[in-house]
């Protein structure tokens, strides 16, 4: 059980791990996404400049599996930890489904964009709610400035969102919890190293991740199986 006095503020950073247990695939584990589409088709400018159409096939395919999902315990420990907590929590995560807010998040950060928005590729529309599919020959939207609509994803090459809010939240947390990531995709990968000596470091998940030995502690399991207990939180 994690013990938390009231002074202590606590980062969360989850990966796709934690939505695993939901029944949408990772990236990099058994199954994973980039197992079967290639990084460069799916997850880059350039793969949507050469083809948005395969792209949109590509990001249908994942509304679909997304809008299928349900929040599994450990989406839902986080919820309730949130409740607790209020603003000494502050949740970031690099998944692009709605599965914290479904469980009851309030504030969750999404470094890498949202699978269910999407916005203008050339003009600054800021990104609108969007669950629809576009898989071929459905002609891919484009916007009233002519330019072509593209998922509110951050892909590789491309800067994260809300870097400001996420660093001044790391330099003020003095709990951080990673929960199913590989550790291996930059900022993210880093964020542990940058708490370091000053915050616990606590990682969960079925596997040691590439950071590894950044984490103070390590709890190997499913965090809908570990979550639960480990945010149990002794009053
Ligand atoms: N509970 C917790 N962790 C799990 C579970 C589970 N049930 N199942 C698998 N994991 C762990 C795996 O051990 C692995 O370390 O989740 C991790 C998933 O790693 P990746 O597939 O690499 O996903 P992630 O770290 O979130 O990827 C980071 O890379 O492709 C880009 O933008 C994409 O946000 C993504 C980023």
């Amino acid at each position: 059980m994690l013990r938390l006095s009231p002074a202590d503020r606590v980062f969360i950073l989850t990966g796709a791990g934690i939505s695993a247990e939901s029944g949408i695939p990772t990236f990099r584990g058994a199954g994973g996404l980039w197992r079967t589409y290639r990084g460069d088709e799916g997850g880059t400018h350039e793969a949507f400049r050469r083809d948005p159409a395969l792209v949109w096939e590509f990001y249908s395919m994942r509304r679909r599996a997304a809008s299928a999902a349900k929040p599994n315990p450990g989406h839902r420990a986080l919820a309730q930890l949130e409740a607790r907590l209020q603003d000494r929590l502050f949740l970031c995560t690099q998944n692009v489904d709605n599965l914290h807010e479904q469980a009851g998040s309030a504030r969750v950060v999404h470094m890498h964009g949202e699978l269910f928005k999407s916005r203008c590729d050339t003009c600054r529309l800021p990104p609108f709610d969007d669950a629809r599919t576009y898989d071929p020959p459905a002609e891919i939207p484009h916007c009233a400035c002519g330019g072509r609509i593209r998922p509110h994803i951050c892909w590789f090459g491309e800067v994260p969102f809300h870097l400001d809010e996420i660093f001044s939240a790391l330099d003020d947390c003095t709990v951080f919890l990673a929960i199913g990531t590989s550790g291996v995709v930059e900022p993210a990968a880093s964020f542990v190293a940058h708490v370091r000596g000053r915050a616990r470091t606590i990682y969960v998940g079925p596997e040691e991740p590439a950071n590894r030995s950044a984490f103070t502690e390590c709890h190997l399991g499913n965090a809908g199986e570990v979550l639960p207990e480990l945010l149990r939180i002794s009053p």
